[in-house]
């Protein structure tokens, strides 16, 4: 499995029981502190494997460095930021490559395994589908704000909290609610990432804007006109694809466009298993919240109501 349909990592079956799972994920800095930086990347990098209902086993480090520039106790930062949430993981760190750049770069690829019938894709939703997200969205209009020294330490907390989630316990939720498609929420944002699910599936698809979990203060920022280029790229690369209600403000487009940076899941499971899944994630402490539905479409049409 390759990367035909945008999926989250590539699949190779070794055998009747085992398939790899391998992706790779890299970042200049989203924040001023190292090691959560390196923190955020890794649970950012793990989240593919996740994503496609497998089990993260080995990593290797990706640096690129201004060894003239900064100390080199930023990147040992990085690096045990990193580490940490691989050990969370269940994972390990088996080496890296390193070298001289002129701005700091670190990333991670990641090995996973799942077994061959079980390798949850974006390409599987049906009609009836329930859509759950599993992490607020906010985060890049949140760190747009923090460099501009515009967000205030409570925003800034909150978004930290969400980036360095790692997506552990919502993908054993997603798994065992046997969940037709999933994908995690990063740069394409809510609406990129979904519009790959339902172009990958043959479906179209509904969301439901009053039931979008957003975090704390981003409404704000976002009408101060604190809003990432992504967003609005995001935004204009799906046109042809979004239908949205005329009530609705485009700086709520932008918000469900923003580029997320380790963002939660997004998975599509069986309208009768939808309540039981959301108690499911809040008794595993994650905030899972029934945000639309998937509809029968031959087009990949992307319908955004109140
Ligand atoms: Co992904
Ligand atoms: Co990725
Ligand atoms: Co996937």
């Amino acid at each position: 499995m390759g990367a035909s349909t945008a999926d989250d990592a590539a699949v190779y079956r070794l055998n009747d029981q085992i398939a790899i799972v391998q992706t790779v994920d890299y970042f200049t800095p989203v924040i001023d502190d190292p090691y959560t930086f390196g923190q955020i990347t890794a649970a950012n990098a793990l989240s593919d494997i996740y994503a496609m209902g497998a089990k993260p086993l080995l990593v290797l480090n990706i640096v690129g460095f201004p060894v003239k520039l900064l100390s080199m106790d930023v990147l040992v930062e990085i690096l045990k930021g990193g580490a940490d949430k691989v050990k969370e993981a269940g994972a390990i760190v088996a080496g890296g490559h390193s070298i001289e750049d002129n701005e700091p770069k670190y990333g991670l690829a990641v090995t996973g395994i799942v077994h061959p019938d079980r390798v949850i894709t974006n390409a599987g939703a049906r009609p009836g589908d329930a859509l759950i997200l599993t992490k607020p969205l906010g985060t890049g209009i949140i760190n747009t704000a923090v460099k501009g020294k515009l967000a205030d330490d409570g925003a800034r907390r909150a978004a930290i909290n969400v980036m360095t989630a790692l997506n552990d316990r919502a993908a054993r939720v997603m798994i065992a609610s046997g969940a037709s498609a999933c994908t995690d929420i990063t740069g394409f944002g809510l609406l990129g990432h979904l519009y790959e699910m339902l172009a990958a599936s043959g479906v179209g698809g509904r969301v439901f804007l009053k039931d979008v979990p957003v975090l704390e203060q981003v409404r704000s920022l976002a009408s101060m006109g604190i809003v990432p280029g992504g967003a609005y790229r995001n935004l204009e690369y799906l046109k042809e694809w979004l239908r949205w209600d005329n009530h609705i403000d485009e700086l709520e487009m932008l918000i469900l466009a923003d580029p997320q940076t380790s963002g939660g899941l997004l998975m599509a499971v069986a309208a009768d298993q939808a309540e039981q899944t959301v108690r499911a994630l809040e008794e595993e402490g994650v905030t899972g919240v029934r945000i639309g539905e998937i509809i029968q479409s031959d087009l990949p049409l992307l319908h955004v109501e109140e």
